[in-house]
C-alpha cells in the first residue's frame, strides 16, 4: 500500500512530498519501510508550495493564537493547531487525544544551583499518555488510518508503544508492540496492555526489536509507527512551535534534549530551521543532544568520525527509554546539531540520578531519560558552551510516573549495585534522598520524625 501525499488537499494545510535525506530524491509516495526507493536512506517531509507562496508569519502567529479560543476538535489539539506547518489531513479525520498544549515551567532551584537564571523546562510528560510521543502519534496514526491500514506496529523502549496503543485504540486500529523483555518499565508496559495492544516481549534489546519490525513491514500489511516514519517527526515539530509561541517568539539561546533513537532531536531541529526559513523567528537557538554514557552512539559518532559513520554501541543504562545502541535517525540529528551550532554530550548514571532528584524537588518530576538534559546542561556550562547569561530550555520528555521503580530505588539507596552505592559519588546524592519511613502508628513517633526532618 503506498502512502499518497496528494489526496485530501485542503486550503488550510500544507501540500507535502517525501525527500530522501541522502540523495535528495523527491517522491509523492513512500513505501511501508519509509526508505528511499533508490538509496534506502530515511525520508523527510518537505513542503514545495512554501517556495512559491510562503505563509505570512504575522498571519500565522495570530491565527494560531486565535485558535486557542476555539472549541473545534483540531484546534483543541496542541499539534493540529499548527496545521499550516503539517502534512494535509482532513480536520474531521484526525485521530487526537488533545495532545500538546504542554506547560513551560521555570526551574528556580535548578537555576540557582547551575547559575543560569533563565532556565525553563518544556514538560512533554504532560501529554495524554505521559510522553512527547503523543505529538507525533496523532499525525502518524491519522495517516495510517487515511491510508487504509488496519494494523499499526512499533518497536519501543516503552513510551512509543504506550502512545501508539492509545492512538490506535482511538482511531479504531489494531496495534502490535515489540518491546525488549525485562528492559522497559512496568508502567509503560501496563499502558500498552490497557489500551488493547498485542504486546510481544522479545528476548533482545530495542535495536533487535526495530530490526525485526523493519522486516515485518515488508512482509505484512502493517503500518510502522516508529520515528523512521516521517509523519511522526512532523507532529513532534510542534514542540518547538508551541515553545516559541509560549516565549512570544523570542528564541531561547539553547534547547537541550535527550537522545535515544534521535527522532525527537531531529524533529525539533527541523522545526527550528523551518521557522527560521519562514521568518517566524529571527535567529536559531542552539540545539544540544544529551545521551547516557552507556548508550552514547551519537556522542561517539560525532567525536570519532565527525558525524560521517555511525558508531554502534551495546547499550546499558537505567534510563531505559534511551537504552538504544543503533539510533535510526543519527544522520538527521547530526545535521540539525551542526545546522543550529549545538553540541552533543554524555552523562553518567549518577549524574542522571542526581539531576532527576533535583527536577523532582522543583515539584515537577520527570522520568530518568528526561533528566539527562539537566545533567548535560551542567557539563555544557563547565565546557563554557552555555554561558550563565544565556537562556536555556530543557525538554522533559516523560512523566515522573513512567518509571516509579527507579524513583523508589533511588530514594531507598538501592539504585546502583551495593558497591557503587557506597562510593563517594553515590554518597554525594544522600542529601537528595527521601526514603519512606516505616513507623509505629503513634503520634510521638511522627513528632520525632518531624523534629528530625527540621534539623539540617
Ligand atoms: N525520552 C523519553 C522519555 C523517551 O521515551 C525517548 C525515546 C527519548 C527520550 C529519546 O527520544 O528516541 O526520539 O531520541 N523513546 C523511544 C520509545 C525510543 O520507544 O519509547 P528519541
Amino acid at each position: 500500500m503506498a502512502l499518497d501525499s496528494t489526496s485530501h488537499a485542503a486550503p488550510e494545510v500544507a501540500e507535502f512530498r517525501f525527500r530522501c535525506i541522502a540523495c535528495g530524491a523527491i517522491s509523492s509516495s513512500a513505501g511501508q519501510d519509509f526508505r528511499c526507493a533508490s538509496c534506502r536512506d530515511l525520508l523527510d517531509i518537505v513542503y514545495p508550495t512554501w517556495k512559491q507562496a510562503s505563509p505570512d508569519p504575522a498571519r500565522l502567529k495570530s491565527l494560531w493564537r486565535q485558535r486557542r479560543m476555539s472549541l473545534d476538535t483540531a484546534d483543541l489539539s496542541g499539534v493540529w493547531r499548527f496545521r499550516e506547518l503539517l502534512p494535509n489531513a482532513h480536520a474531521n479525520e484526525i485521530v487526537t487525544l488533545r495532545e500538546g498544549n504542554t506547560p513551560l515551567y521555570e526551574l528556580p532551584q535548578c537555576a540557582r544551583s547551575t547559575g543560569v537564571p533563565r532556565l525553563f523546562a518544556k514538560h512533554q510528560g504532560m501529554n495524554p499518555t505521559g510522553s512527547f510521543k503523543d505529538t507525533g502519534m496523532t499525525v502518524a496514526a491519522t495517516f495510517a488510518r487515511q491510508a487504509g491500514f488496519r494494523w499499526v506496529a512499533c518497536a519501543s523502549t516503552g513510551n512509543t508503544s504506550a502512545s501508539m496503543a492509545a492512538y490506535a485504540a482511538r482511531g479504531g486500529l489494531r496495534s502490535l508492540v515489540l518491546v525488549p523483555e525485562g528492559k522497559i518499565s512496568w508502567s509503560k508496559l501496563s499502558q500498552a496492555l490497557d489500551y488493547g495492544a498485542v504486546t510481544c516481549q522479545l528476548r533482545t534489546d530495542f535495536d533487535g526489536c526495530l530490526r525485526l519490525l523493519q522486516e515485518l513491514v515488508l512482509r505484512a500489511p502493517v503500518y510502522q509507527l516508529n520515528s523512521i516514519n516521517p509523519f511522526r517527526l512532523e507532529g513532534q515539530k510542534t514542540l518547538a512551535i508551541e515553545l516559541l509561541e509560549q516565549m512570544d517568539w523570542q528564541p531561547p539561546d539553547h534547547i537541550i534534549v535527550p537522545g535515544g533513537n534521535l527522532g525527537n532531536s531531529s524533529a525539533i531541529g527541523k522545526a527550528l530551521l523551518e521557522l527560521r526559513d519562514l521568518g517566524l523567528i529571527a535567529r536559531l537557538p542552539r540545539l544540544s543532544v544529551i545521551q547516557a554514557e552507556g548508550a552514547n552512539a551519537l556522542v561517539r559518532t560525532l567525536r570519532e568520525t565527525a558525524g560521517q559513520k555511525l558508531v554502534s554501541v551495546s547499550p546499558e543504562t537505567r534510563a531505559t527509554a534511551i537504552r538504544i545502541g543503533n539510533p535510526a535517525s543519527w544522520k538527521k540529528a547530526a545535521h540539525v546539531i551542526e545546522a543550529t551550532h549545538g553540541a552533543c554530550e554524555q552523562v553518567s548514571e549518577i549524574e542522571i540520578a542526581q539531576a532527576k532528584a533535583e527536577i523532582g524537588a522543583e515539584g515537577i518530576g520527570c522520568e530518568p531519560a528526561s533528566a539527562v538534559t539537566l545533567a548535560g546542561l551542567k557539563k555544557l556550562i563547565q565546557r563554557g558552551f552555555v554561558k550563565r547569561d544565556e537562556s536555556v530550555v530543557l525538554v522533559l520528555t516523560g512523566n515522573l510516573l513512567k518509571d516509579p521503580d527507579y524513583t523508589i530505588e533511588f530514594h531507598r539507596g538501592e539504585l546502583f549495585p551495593s558497591s557503587d552505592e557506597r562510593s563517594s559519588d553515590s554518597r554525594s546524592l544522600d542529601s537528595l534522598r527521601r526514603p519512606p519511613i516505616v513507623l509505629d502508628a503513634a503520634l510521638d513517633a511522627i513528632l520525632r520524625t518531624l523534629d528530625k526532618a527540621e534539623k539540617p
